[in-house]
């Protein structure tokens, strides 16, 4: 396929900046996009990976101050499911569809060499929606649920001491595919100084493990202090509630305990407020984007390589899904023609070797008549012989027995004939 020739000079053609003299309206163009995104409304889709009784679904009731249905799982499970339920909101006049995942039944196995993989699966699979509705003829991108997971919520158990393997490795396998935000759940039952220790002990195995974490963005001027300064907190550690006390005046959200509180949004308490503002007001778009841009990115590039499309030829030339289909469209027909060829040589040697076959038993066949034939024929014979030998034993047998009879008939003659003589002689 040919590219259009590129005009050199048009190529080179500095860009000028002109002067408006006066209002013309373009300067709309953004509220036009806030306006139609916000009547299209928002997805945000939040993963939450840890045992079981952890703290999951109070951490989530706690972040958007709402109660969403919840089931306790059982600590008696097979394997690990993944269970989504999604929700609109609103807040002012945003709509956000909200789909929160929870792992069932993650950490509870004996064996947990496969508890990754669900998850994995589950994360692939949006992706793969995703891509498949990219690719349909007729999209339908602007209404499509987008159910691809923009953040990985994993809860760390309040040990003090260090990560669990089943923790690193889930967040190793996870990390490519998703954000993850590590946080240390009920973090009410660690100690001041343990906390402190345990976070850095987190963060070092994370490095030394080779996990990438998502880190809060700093390019963007507006959010570079918040941000990098947050990004030093990590793991946040979080408490969840429900529960309103009240603390001097105000009703807060606390736990309570027969040796006093432990107040939910109280920064001195926890990192929760630092979770919420990082999470649901500063980053939330782009957790959104790096999400599309990063992760969606990877899975679709990886997807279509392994489909055989690419974006250059061996030599580095731009190569485009038009050239791909028809390559792999001649290299189809080729293989086509191979295993056509290849299944009609086996056809006819097939045929060679019944043909080959029937032959040789042909031949056994009539070998096989042929010494039947020659026994016939000697037992015929042999069968003749004694037919012969017998008739002569009878022959000689008749002779005997006309021999016998003659005999007996003088004898008799010459016995009837004395009495007689005898008679004679007597009269005399
Ligand atoms: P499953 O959905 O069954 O896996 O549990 P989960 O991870 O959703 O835990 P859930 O939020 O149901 O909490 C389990 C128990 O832990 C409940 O008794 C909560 O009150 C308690 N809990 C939740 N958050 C905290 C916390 O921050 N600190 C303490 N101490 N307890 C908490
Ligand atoms: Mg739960």
């Amino acid at each position: 396929m040919t590219h259009p020739p590129i005009d050199p000079e048009m190529d080179n053609e500095e860009k000028r900046s002109l002067e408006l003299a006066g209002h013309v309206g373009f300067d709309s163009l953004p509220d036009q996009l806030v306006s139609k995104a916000v009547s299209q409304g928002f997805c945000f889709n939040i993963l939450c990976v840890g045992e079981t009784g952890i703290g999951k679904s109070t951490l989530i009731n706690t972040l958007f101050n709402t109660t969403f249905e919840s089931d306790e799982a059982s600590h008696y499970l097979q394997d690990v499911h993944l269970r989504p339920k999604t929700y609109d909101l609103q807040e002012s006049n945003v709509n956000l569809k909200l789909t929160i995942v929870d792992t069932v039944g993650f950490g509870d196995q004996i064996n947990k060499d496969e508890s990754y993989k669900p998850i994995v699966d589950y994360i692939d699979t949006q992706f793969e929606n995703f891509l498949q509705e990219e690719m349909k003829i007729k999209r339908s991108l602007h209404n499509y649920h987008d159910s691809r997971i923009h953040i990985c919520l994993y809860f760390i158990a309040p040990t003090g001491h260090s990560l669990k393997s089943l923790d690193l490795v889930t967040m190793k396998k996870l990390d490519s595919k998703v954000n993850i935000i590590p946080v240390i759940a009920k973090a009410d039952t660690i100690s001041k100084s343990e906390l402190h220790k345990f976070k850095i002990k987190i963060m070092s195995e994370l490095v030394s493990n080779g996990v990438q974490i998502y880190q809060f963005p700093t390019e963007d001027e507006a959010v570079t202090e918040i941000n990098s300064t947050m990004n030093a907190h990590l793991p946040f550690a979080v408490i969840g509630s429900v529960e309103q006390v009240k603390v001097g005046n105000k009703m807060v959200r606390a736990r309570l305990y027969p040796w006093g509180s432990v107040q939910v949004e109280n920064e001195s308490h926890c990192d929760f407020v630092k979770l919420r503002e990082m999470l649901l007001r500063v980053n939330i778009e782009d957790l959104r984007e790096q999400t599309h841009a990063r992760h969606y990115e990877l899975y679709r590039r990886c997807k279509l390589e392994e489909m055989g499309f690419k974006d250059t030829d061996p030599d580095s030339q731009p190569f485009s899904l038009q050239q791909t289909y028809e390559t792999k469209r001649k290299e189809f027909l080729v293989e086509l023609q191979r295993k056509e060829e290849e299944m009609r040589q086996m056809f006819v040697n097939k045929v060679k070797e019944t043909e080959a076959e029937l032959k040789e038993k042909e031949r056994e066949l009539h070998e096989r008549f042929e010494q039947l034939k020659r026994m016939h024929h000697d037992e015929k014979r042999n069968l003749e012989e004694k037919r012969r030998e017998l008739e002569e034993e009878m022959n000689s047998f008749n002779r005997r027995k006309v021999a016998a009879e003659t005999l007996m008939g003088q004898a008799l003659q010459s016995c009837s004939q004395q009495p007689f003589k005898k008679d004679k002689d007597k009269k005399k």
